[in-house]
Parts: structure tokens; sequence; C-alpha cells
């Protein structure tokens, strides 16, 4: 059974809610670049789930990368520090590049990131991210692909963790008050 199941509070995203949703999010993916073929840029630790879900339902040649960039830490609210801890392996240059992210909170580290990316000269530069959290975003951001807008809460579950905790979970949910301490 579920070994987390005790330390969740309520499911805010059912699996089969965030599977549909994402199939939804490839076919679009899919008739939005017809014809050409993408670099998916993954955000990780959190975003190797959506990742793996939503590539399948995109019918094009992809190819993947991965950085890791780091702007929480254990804790839960956004510093505004981001550090890269692993770059990319592609050069972006003239490619059709799609950022893959969990979550979007402040939106700091995703800014920083598109910044540092664009700065390569891909022939474009997008986003698809699963949850972006309403109305506290600090910066303006351009979201192409949106799963779930969702509310200012902590949440876990698809890749999102709580101190590193979490994130096989196959739904999204709130945290016990209990759980923070165990
Ligand atoms: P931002 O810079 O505030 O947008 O934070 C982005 C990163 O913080 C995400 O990619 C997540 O790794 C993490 N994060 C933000 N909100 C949550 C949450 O509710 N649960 C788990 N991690 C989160
Ligand atoms: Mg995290």
């Amino acid at each position: 059974m579920d070994a987390y199941a005790d330390d969740i509070e309520k499911v805010l995203i059912t699996a089969e809610e965030i599977q549909a949703k994402l199939a939804e999010m490839g076919e679009q993916i899919t008739r939005d670049y017809e014809g050409r073929k993408l670099l998916l840029v993954g955000v990780l630790k959190g975003a190797f789930v959506v990742m793996a879900d939503l590539s399948r339902s995109i019918r094009l040649p992809l190819e993947f990368d991965f950085m890791a960039i780091s702007s929480y830490g254990a804790a839960t609210k956004t510093s505004g520090v981001v550090r890269i801890l692993k770059d990319l392996e592609h050069d972006l240059k003239d490619r059709d590049v799609l950022v893959v992210e969990d979550i979007v909170d402040s939106g700091l580290t995703l800014k920083y990131l598109l910044k540092n990316l664009a700065g390569r000269k891909p022939a474009s530069l997008e986003v698809a991210a699963l949850l972006r959290k309403v109305g506290i975003q600090q910066v303006e951001l351009d979201l192409r692909y949106v799963g779930f807008d969702i509310p200012n809460e902590f949440v876990v579950g698809y890749g999102l963790d709580f101190a590193e905790r979490y994130r096989n979970l196959p739904y999204i949910g709130t945290l016990k008050p209990a759980a923070y301490g165990s």
C-alpha cells in the first residue's frame, strides 16, 4: 500500500486527473511543433516524473536533457538564490527548446533559468509546467503550457518533495502538519 498515505492531509489532484491533463498537453505540443523536432529540458529533480509521462504523449522526434538548479534546499520557502548544480549536455543554438517544470511558485527559479537559456540562442524557448501557484508569482512569466493552477499551499507528490520525500506519490497532495516534523 501507499507508504506515505498517513502523511497526506488532502489530495488536490488525483493520478487520473494528472494523466488526462498531460495527455492533453502532449497533444497540444504535438500540434504546435508539427514537422519539427524538440529538445525537452527538464529541471531536476522535480520534473523527472512530469517529463517521463508528458514526453510519452508527444508524437514528435524528441531529445532530452536535464539541468539541476537549487533554490529551496529542504525548506518550504523560496530563497531567490539559484545555483546551477548540473548544466545541459546539448548545445541549444538553433534548437526548439521546451523547458519542463513541475511547479512554478514565485517564478524566480524559472526566470533565472530562462534568461540563462535564452543567452544560448535557441530557435525557440517555451515552458510547460504541470502546476502553477496562483497569485503569488513575483515575476512576469510567459508560460506556454500550464497543467493546473493551484492555491498557494505547499504540495508534494508527482516529483515534488518535502525534504526529498514523497516524489513517488502518483497524485498531488498537501501534508499533515505532523509530517513536516518526521
Ligand atoms: P520558485 O522559484 O519559487 O518558482 O520555486 C521553484 C521550485 O521550488 C520548484 O521547481 C520546486 O522544486 C520548489 N517548490 C515550489 N513550490 C513547491 C511546493 O509546493 N512543493 C514542493 N516543492 C516546491
Ligand atoms: Mg524541492
